[in-house]
């Protein structure tokens, strides 16, 4: 792990190939969103998020700043961020289940967000996923202060 993040560190590649080659690593695609192509990589419990759309960068900065900022108060909904490159927009995450996972899910985790007046947005359950029965918020480029 501490090895992956350490040649992230040293790169700025942002193309699945490229981040590939850097890793020593297989890519493997998980899905893919409006914004980011996500991967998983090799047989570790991660997923390597890059931009592939104009906006995507902004976006995933959003992100970026956005779950640093909710750590704070809802650390239990965020996912756990082990690395993000400000250039290019590249963020290596925990993997989280999405077997199960429905707008119930992700219904619950705005209701939350609501509660305590946070910023929330594009809450579905595309975005939502599990940390066994803890709900994590997957994609916060969509929320709005
Ligand atoms: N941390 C994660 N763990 C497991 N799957 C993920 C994770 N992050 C994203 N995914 C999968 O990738 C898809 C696209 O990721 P997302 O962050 O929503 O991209 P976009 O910003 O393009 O909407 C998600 O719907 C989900 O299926
Ligand atoms: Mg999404």
């Amino acid at each position: 792990m501490e090895q992956i993040v350490r040649r992230l560190r040293k790169t700025c590649a942002k193309t699945r190939k490229g981040l590939s080659r850097k890793l020593g690593m297989s890519l493997r695609l998980v899905a893919s969103g409006a914004y980011r192509t996500v991967y998983s990589i090799s047989d570790k419990p991660l997923v390597i998020k890059i931009p592939h759309c104009r906006g995507a960068l902004a976006h995933a900065r959003q992100e970026h700043k956005m779950i640093k900022r909710l750590k704070r108060r809802v650390p239990e909904l965020m996912p756990e961020v082990l690395h993000f490159n400000h250039k290019t927009g590249v963020a290596l995450h925990r993997k989280y289940s999405r077997v199960g996972v429905t707008s119930r899910h992700s219904d619950k985790a705005e209701q939350i967000l609501r509660s305590k007046k946070l910023p929330y947005g594009d809450m579905h359950y595309g975005n939502v996923a599990l940390d066994g029965a803890v709900v994590k918020v997957i994609d916060l480029g969509c929320f709005r202060p």
